[in-house]
């Protein structure tokens, strides 16, 4: 019998909802064929799949990462405005593609507005240079009588963009990045494009170009670009064909993290910092099988390593204020599209779920339950090179509980990482008693293998269950290889 205790007063901290957030990038179908298709008949006026959005909206997510990615550092944003049939059509190395320019800042904001989310424009430290980044700037967030914000107003936008979120560059270190650097040579550029953005608009933010969070790279980074960013960023995708490795992956979130976060307090303390640092976690996912991030396939199994990844966001929300899972559509992405429609992807389902059911405070649950041990042996890091094992023996649940301000009602989200067996529960709450009525919503599908597919849409999908209360406890059996949402109301 495992246990999970809560305490409406035991709290970690505020989550903040930008943990939710996107990421779109010029590759593959994500914008063109995915969000964007001019002339289909499921698209608007604007080029906008409508079904795309539709399926998008619960997924609610309040900030949306774009150009790229890699793609940006080779991306000259006024290739991307003014009237679609004058704009270049131009070779994009990243991804050895073709870039039509048919999406760019307008589409993008007015995408935005669409969906409802914040606008997070990375720019690009590749092959651009620190005028495009100022003019970047100007163009969306100029107030003044100049000439990139009178640009915005001659291509019809007379009011400003207000974009607050700015990227300093994508993964800068890697040698698949055009114009990749040392970490001192990226300290020094960033600066000075740091420097004219805030001088263009003092109300941004940004966001320096992390690595993994625990490494040289990071600490370079940190020290160098401390009293000019808000927020650092950590890229990590995980992934593994070997079940447990797979599903117990994503805990390299919580290394990187503590990692991180002992950085950041070091060059806080040591630089007399006052302003916050916080943590973006602005590319994460799933991602292996195959070497492009095109691939299609999601599984069961990888829907419960996303849960996971949620989960240590949220036990770490003092620190990552923002997270964009990469990516949004049609790369490793939760929503796929064909010209005639969509179906969503197994790592759909818990996302959705959490995006719906999290509340503002996180709880410190006690979770006491069967581990399990990644021997060396069965670790299969060969497609994500980052060793796990060592962080083991892995409790065979994860998980996170939320409640609103008043301690109201309980979220608690469990991910049963046992591939066999359900896991019987008893789930206190030691300062309150819990309501009758117990909703639970479960992603699950046959085995951690199960995937969805155009023909098969639904063989992962969410139940609701039944759940009862009764006093200060419930009795909940989670099933093998599951992620369940309970909602907790407190009599
Ligand atoms: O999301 C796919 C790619 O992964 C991004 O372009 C890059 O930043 C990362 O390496
Ligand atoms: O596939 C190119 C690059 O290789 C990706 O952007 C990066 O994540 C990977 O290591």
């Amino acid at each position: 019998m495992a246990r999970i205790t809560l305490d409406t007063h035991q709290r970690i901290g505020t989550v903040d909802r930008a943990i939710f957030g996107g990421f779109i990038e010029h590759l593959g179908r994500c914008i063109y064929g995915g969000i964007f298709e001019e002339g289909s008949p499921l698209s608007d006026g604007r080029g906008f799949r409508r079904d795309v959005l539709e399926a998008l909206r619960p997924l609610r997510m309040p900030v949306l990462r774009w150009p790229g990615g890699n793609f940006v550092s080779g991306y000259h944003w006024l290739d991307g405005v003014g009237p679609a049939e004058r704009r270049p059509r131009r070779a994009e190395l990243a991804w050895h593609a073709e870039e039509s320019n048919r999406f760019g800042t307008d589409e993008f904001i007015e995408y935005c507005r669409a969906l409802g989310t914040e606008p997070f424009i990375v720019v690009n430290m590749g092959s651009g240079t620190i005028d495009e980044a100022q003019a970047w700037v100007e163009y969306c967030n100029g107030t003044g009588n100049t000439h990139w914000a009178n640009l915005r107003r001659n291509h019809g936008h007379e009011e400003p963009y207000g974009v607050k979120y700015w990227g300093l560059g994508n993964e800068m270190y890697g040698k698949w990045q055009i114009g990749h650097l040392a970490a001192e040579d990226y300290v020094k550029k960033a600066r000075q494009f740091a420097a004219v953005m805030k001088w263009t608009d003092p109300n941004i933010q940004l966001i320096s170009c992390g690595q993994q969070g625990w490494n040289e790279w990071d600490r370079t980074v940190l020290e160098g670009l401390a009293d000019l960013v808000d927020y650092h960023s950590i890229h990590i995708y995980t992934g593994s064909h070997q079940y447990y490795t797979n599903v117990f992956h994503p805990h390299q979130a919580d290394r990187a993290l503590r990692i991180c976060e002992a950085m950041i307090e070091r060059v806080r303390y040591e630089k007399r910092i006052d302003h916050p640092i916080h943590i973006a976690y602005d590319e994460w996912n799933v991602w292996y099988r195959e070497r492009s991030p095109q691939a299609r396939r999601s599984g069961l199994a990888d829907a419960l390593a996303v849960a996971t990844f949620l989960n240590i966001f949220i036990r770490h929300c003092r620190s990552v204020r923002m997270a964009n899972l990469a990516q949004m559509v049609n790369v490793i992405a939760p929503i796929m599209t064909s010209p005639q429609g969509v179906f969503l992807q197994p790592i759909y389902h818990p996302i959705r779920l959490y995006a719906e059911h999290t509340r503002e405070i996180a709880l410190d649950a006690r979770v006491e339950c069967e581990t399990h041990t990644l021997d060396p042996e069965e670790e299969d890091v060969s497609e994500r090179p980052f060793r796990v094992a060592d962080l083991g023996p892995f409790a065979l649940l994860d998980a996170v509980a939320t409640c609103d301000v008043e301690g109201r009602e309980i979220s608690l989200a469990v991910v049963n990482r046992d591939p066999d067996r359900a896991i019987s529960t008893t789930i206190r709450v030691l300062d309150g008693t819990i309501g009758s009525t117990v909703l639970a919503y479960e992603v699950n599908g046959k085995d951690p293998e199960a995937t969805n597919s155009f023909e098969h849409p639904k063989a992962v999908d969410v139940r609701e269950p039944r759940a009862e209360g009764h006093g200060d406890q419930v009795d909940y059996a989670f099933p093998a290889h599951s992620v369940t949402v309970l909602r907790l109301p407190m009599g």
